[in-house]
């Protein structure tokens, strides 16, 4: 069972999880079709007084598109035991694949915003865009660009106000 809880009780999980790529980020388009993207980078802190979830978005990823259609997200943490579902939602594209359908991940409809979260995520945070920050390549350190970016393809970093966050109970 899902119950709201004060996301400061989950950062230290939350982070542990980014770190092994256990996290997917849920948009959804227009017309109510939702997608999953795995995620290794993101950060929770304080912005403007405000509890914030900001997550890197490359415009080459479908997710792009849909939060740009929509300007919210879901961001939903899992167990180990997700990582094959996880990895492969991080090597195909929403625009070729029914990623909910092909994974069987249930989506539940959001509290406040049009993303879905996952039933099966441990914890699962509804974010809604409060500011976008493209990543400028005359601002960034040497070693990161060489490393990350050598074919361009600049990250987008949405800054997404957390409206609520569930932790499941058993
Ligand atoms: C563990 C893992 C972490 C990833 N982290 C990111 C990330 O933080 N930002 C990003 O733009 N892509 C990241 N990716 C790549 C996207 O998940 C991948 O390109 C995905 O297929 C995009 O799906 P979409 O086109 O349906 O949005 C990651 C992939 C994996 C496997």
């Amino acid at each position: 069972m899902k119950k709201d809880i004060n996301y400061t009780e989950v950062i230290k999980e939350t982070i542990e999880a980014l770190k092994k790529g256990n996290v997917l980020v849920c948009s959804i388009d227009k017309k109510g079709k939702p997608n999953l993207m795995a995620i290794g980078w993101g950060c929770i802190g304080i912005v403007w007084g405000q509890p914030i979830f900001s997550i890197f978005i490359r415009p080459s990823r479908y997710t792009y598109n849909l939060i740009e259609q929509t300007d919210d997200f879901s961001v939903n943490i899992f167990d180990d035991k997700y990582k094959k579902v996880i990895n492969w939602c991080g090597s195909v594209s929403g625009r070729d694949y029914d990623k909910f359908k092909e994974t069987k991940l249930t989506p539940l409809k959001s509290k406040y915003i049009m993303s879905p979260i996952v039933k099966e995520g441990k914890i699962n945070f509804e974010c809604i865009v409060v500011a976008k920050v493209d990543i400028n390549p005359e601002m960034l350190d040497n070693e990161i660009k060489e490393r990350n970016y050598k074919s361009g393809d600049y990250h987008r970093v949405y800054l997404g106000k957390i409206l609520i966050c569930y932790k499941n109970f058993p």
